[in-house]
């Protein structure tokens, strides 16, 4: 039996796809530039397993290309929030994900912003390379203190538990969180979390906000101005989830006027471009969506979705199922 056509949309790590050569008859995107909708919709056409990651818009225009060959979608990334699952289910194709193994590099990820936004070390290092230091004194770039602060999360699945762990056992801090999908109480228990009824409970609570929902329709701009206008004066808000769940405008204009201390962003509204008026704000830490880059989550990534794929082509149902 010959083997089945696969499109990697994006370059991935090496040793994966030395992995999908041996196992498929697979086309790599070896200049790693974005491919364009008419060149998705041929992918669907050509193939029988399309591999797009979380920056390819696999939306109804691209799935309801006529003469479909491709069966399955084996996505790179735990987010699905750029596949329309609607479409997707309509034309008969499978869709996995990459869940788990992306969960601790995420979490340290949201720390790393949340440590580096309350104790300034952007403004610092800034500070440093530009050759302005002045020396020590007592009362040099001050930030806040973390240890023993509440930490707010919005979504309270598994990277939130993992940020939740790092936070509590690490630095002391409470944490609360709203999710509609209540957690266990072994969970709940876990890391002496309290629940909170609502997003705006813990966005009046917290002194760091970290967003751990996902993306797409029902959370457009969650953080809305309203929603922002009841954080503390003195509270830091935290993104690795989606740039999309925060109207960056009402963010940019909330760090601006301090009505909020300061914002620690890894993903962004409409990346890569950035809303430029973040730029000139030194209360935010801005990252570009790093969550999962590290050498062996990135690997443990592919080998995932080469997991989903040998489940399918072994008719068996793929671990990572999300249509
Ligand atoms: C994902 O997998 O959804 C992340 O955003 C990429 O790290």
């Amino acid at each position: 039996m010959s083997k089945p056509k696969v499109l990697v949309t994006r370059r991935w790590p090496e040793e994966v796809e030395a992995e999908l050569k041996q196992k498929y008859d697979v086309t790599l995107n070896e200049k790693d530039i974005p491919m364009s909708i008419p060149e998705l919709q041929a992918a669907f056409q050509n193939y029988d397993c399309v591999c797009p990651t979380v920056t390819d818009p696999i939306n109804e225009e691209v799935l309801s290309i006529e003469n479909k060959r491709a069966k399955i979608i084996a996505s790179f990334g735990v987010g699905f929030n750029h596949i329309d699952l609607d479409a997707a289910k309509k034309e008969n194709l499978v869709v996995t994900n990459t869940p788990e193994v992306l969960t601790d590099c995420t979490a340290d990820i949201a720390m790393t912003l949340l440590l580096s936004v309350a104790r300034r070390t952007g403004e610092g290092e800034r500070e440093l390379r530009a050759g302005n230091w002045a020396g020590w004194r007592p009362t040099h770039l001050r930030g806040t203190k973390v240890t023993g602060k509440t930490l707010g999360c919005i979504g309270f699945g598994r990277i939130a538990q993992a940020t939740a762990d790092r936070a509590h056992f690490g630095f002391g801090m409470n944490i609360i969180f709203s999710d509609p999908y209540m957690p266990s109480d072994d969970i709940i228990k876990k890391y002496n979390a309290t629940p909170c009824g609502s997003v705006e409970e813990v966005l009046q609570k917290a002194d760091f906000v970290s967003i751990h929902c996902p993306g797409g329709e029902s959370t457009y701009h969650l953080l809305n101005k309203e929603r922002i206008g009841m954080m503390k004066k003195t509270a830091y808000l935290i993104n690795s989830a989606r740039g999309d769940v925060i109207d960056n405008d009402a963010l940019i204009e909330a760090l601006r006027n301090k009505t909020i201390a300061g914002a620690g962003l890894d993903v962004f509204e409409g990346e890569p471009k950035l809303n430029p008026g973040f730029l000139a704000c030194e209360n935010a830490v801005l990252l570009p969506h790093l969550g999962s880059a590290s050498i062996e989550t990135r690997i443990a990534m592919g080998m995932r979705v080469l997991e989903n794929m040998e489940a399918y082509y072994n008719d068996k149902e793929p671990g990572d199922r999300v249509a």
